[in-house]
């Protein structure tokens, strides 16, 4: 196989530059015959009337109470979706698939990184959620408290959120990449009152020790009363009686029944910390029927689902979703967990990485399960091309029929190789642009009817009204860059920043009036009215589809007590997207060895290693206004190695000299 392979790569090289010279894709007719989807009308009624399109929508959930309000918009931006109504997002998600025969259809096929398999059911999940939730109430959680999640992808996060969301407690889920002192930092803003965590996890076949890290922070958690460890990898963990418990004899004492409560609308379901353009993260809340409204709604249109539960079979056989994301993120939340559930669907869920035990795991599972749908980042996809097109040929991909991308700008080479490597031409690309602020996907193509261009999200989603304006005056733009807005409310927004209402309205609905929803990212429409997002115009970058702030890792950096002063860039990076370059500045009498180390060291203990700076730059000085505000514009020419823009304004021109030799000789160590 070996001596074929550079052939291969040649041969799909020559393919790819043949579908560059293909602009726009239409729908495969294949995949058209049996789309959900395949009348434009629908664009049409989400535009004439957006309240009864969205109230539609909703009336496909299960309600206690029914809704009589569409939408309260007395005190923009402080929307309420279906107010008067009362439902439960884990009855939505489990007990109504039960209810209707469908407990023995498989919710996930859960996939351990050693290969362990677990199976799960409606019927068995919602078995597990309502002990766990019994047992939540039994350690004190009560409705509106916060339970903090801290596990790595083991089927119990599932069972955690939605055991929260049947009592109405509000989970703070902390993505398991994240250092304990992020985890510190949420469950305290949060007040949160018990935390579920891990013994240990598996990454790439070590184990790290989480309970033990865990222990660190409780002393400095007043607030929070019990921890919940699922046993996984880790062994012994130290536990301390009275507040630690183990999940497993949770479970097992726990009462079996438990009812959920009915909650109104506006209940909210969850808070997730996310990254804005200060070092503090921003606790974004969503609401129970609005989030689940919009989460089911575009995972059933945008991904043409064909679950058991619909009626119509569409001559398609009922699909097997996958959405290789963390739980821990927004997508992982809503395209994991709630839209999938809701839809009775049936996904794959993966422990492990995307090269762990080998390049080809993502295929295998495919192949295992017969994945006919899958929901990624570009990022991951660009690893692939690098590992090889050798991996994916190894197995039989057949069985999918629609591919997804979020998290980031798809670049056409990326767009073109999935459509060619892993959809074999037959299957639709939705690239799906949206946020955690969003809740939902908003700008997408739908697969029977949009025709795609790679590297565009397409149109928003029917029911949405999304906008490019100036960034003065906040005009819709015929052509040429702007800021993207969303000028008209939808359910699955968020509903409000956890205990910081005014910073809410100053982030996000400041800049152009309360009902203008300013996204945080620069686009361009094309002459079809095609949305093109180019990226953040804050100081949030995106590695690996991982929202990070400037401003944190900057934080970080300067805690280091020789670190003088620091600024961080994203910096465009082949693989990753972004990355993330430190220029940083050492007092002058640092004593220490390993400067660089000690730095990237501090960031991956203070948020994670994800957020390791790529490349440190040692700098004499920063480029400063006469104020002394530090110039990161200048910073991130000088790191893409464009030609200066203005330094006059700067305090000490010469400041630009010495960084420009530092970068160019951190360049050239690369290289060697
Ligand atoms: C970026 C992830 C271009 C964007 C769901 C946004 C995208 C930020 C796309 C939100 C896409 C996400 N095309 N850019 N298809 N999807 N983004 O909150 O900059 O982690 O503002 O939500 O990711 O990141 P977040």
């Amino acid at each position: 196989m070996a001596a074929h392979e550079p052939a291969a790569e040649e041969q799909i090289e020559r393919e790819l530059e043949r579908l560059e010279a293909i602009e726009r894709f239409a729908p495969p007719p294949d995949f058209q015959a049996h789309a959900l989807i395949r009348e434009r009308s629908i664009y049409e009624q989400g535009a004439r009337d957006p309240l009864s399109f969205w109230a539609d929508q909703a009336r496909r959930l299960s309600w206690s109470e029914p809704f009589e309000a569409v939408l309260d918009d007395s005190d923009p931006p402080f929307y309420r979706w279906f107010h008067d109504g009362k439902m439960n997002v884990s009855y939505n998600c489990l007990d109504r698939h039960v209810l209707a025969g469908r407990g023995d259809v498989v919710a996930y096929h859960w996939r351990g990184e050693e290969g362990q398999e677990r199976t799960l059911t409606y019927a068995e999940l919602l078995a597990e959620v309502k002990r766990f939730a019994n047992a939540l109430r039994d350690l004190g959680v009560r409705e509106g408290d916060v339970v903090g999640i801290y596990l790595p992808m083991v089927p119990e996060v599932v069972v955690a959120m939605l055991a929260c969301a049947r009592i109405g407690a509000v989970h703070n889920v902390v993505f398991g990449g994240f250092a304990v002192e992020a985890v510190r930092e949420r469950m305290a803003v949060s007040e949160a009152k018990a935390l579920v965590t891990v013994d240990g996890s598996a990454r790439r076949g070590a184990i790290a020790p989480v309970k033990a890290a865990v222990d660190q922070i409780l002393p400095e958690l007043p607030a929070l009363e019990h921890v919940v460890v699922v046993r996984s990898k880790g062994g012994d963990c130290p536990m301390q009686a009275g507040r630690d418990h183990f999940y497993d004899e949770l479970i097992e004492r726990a009462d079996a029944e438990c009812e959920a409560v009915a909650l109104d609308a506006e209940h909210p379901l969850f808070i997730l910390y996310t990254s804005g353009s200060t070092a503090k993260p921003k606790g974004i809340v969503h609401s129970s029927a609005g989030y689940l409204t919009g989460v089911a709604t575009t995972h059933r249109i945008v991904f043409d689902l064909r679950s058991a539960a619909d009626e119509d079979d569409r001559g398609l056989p009922p699909d097997v979703y996958w959405c290789a994301a963390d739980v821990g993120w927004v997508t992982g939340h809503s395209y994991i967990v709630y839209g999938p559930l809701a839809n009775g669907a049936t996904s794959v869920l993966w422990e492990g990485a995307p090269d762990y035990p080998h390049r080809g795991i993502w295929w295998e599972l495919i192949e295992r399960y017969r994945v006919s749908i899958l929901y990624t980042a570009p990022t991951a996809i660009r690893a692939c091309i690098k590992w090889g097109a050798q991996w994916p040929a190894r197995y039989d991909l057949s069985s999918l029929r629609l591919l997804g991308s979020v998290g980031e700008p798809i670049n056409p080479k990326a767009w073109l190789w999935y459509h060619k490597v892993i959809g074999g031409e037959r299957c639709p690309i939705v690239d799906t642009w949206w946020q955690t602020e969003t809740g939902a996907i908003m700008i997408t193509p739908l697969p029977g009817i949009t025709e795609t261009k790679p590297g565009s999200a397409t149109l928003p989603f029917p029911g949405i009204s999304a906008e490019v304006v100036d960034e003065h005056e906040g005009k819709p733009l015929a052509g040429g860059q702007g800021l993207l807005v969303i000028d008209r409310p939808w359910p699955s927004m968020a509903r409000t920043l956890y205990r910081e209402g005014e910073r809410f309205v100053e982030t996000y609905f400041s800049r152009f009036g309360k009902r203008t929803y300013v996204v945080g990212d620069a686009a361009r429409r094309d002459a079809d009215g095609y949305f093109w997002v180019i990226g953040r115009i804050d100081d949030v970058v995106n590695v690996s589809g991982h929202r990070l702030s400037t401003a944190e890792v900057e934080s970080a950096i300067v805690s280091h007590p020789d670190v003088a002063e620091a600024a961080v860039i994203g910096q465009h990076d082949e693989q990753t997207g972004q990355a993330i370059v430190a220029f940083v500045t050492l007092r002058a009498d640092y004593q220490g060895a390993d400067p660089e180390q000690e730095v990237r060291d501090l960031v991956g203990e203070r948020i994670g290693k994800f957020a390791r700076p790529k490349r440190v730059i040692w700098a004499e000085d920063l480029p400063k206004t006469r104020s002394g505000k530090i110039m990161r514009r200048l910073l991130r020419d000088i790191a893409e190695g464009r030609a200066l823009g203005d330094v006059t304004t700067l305090r000490d021109p010469e400041v630009m000299q010495a960084l420009a030799e530092h970068v160019a000789q951190a360049r050239a160590a690369e290289a060697d």
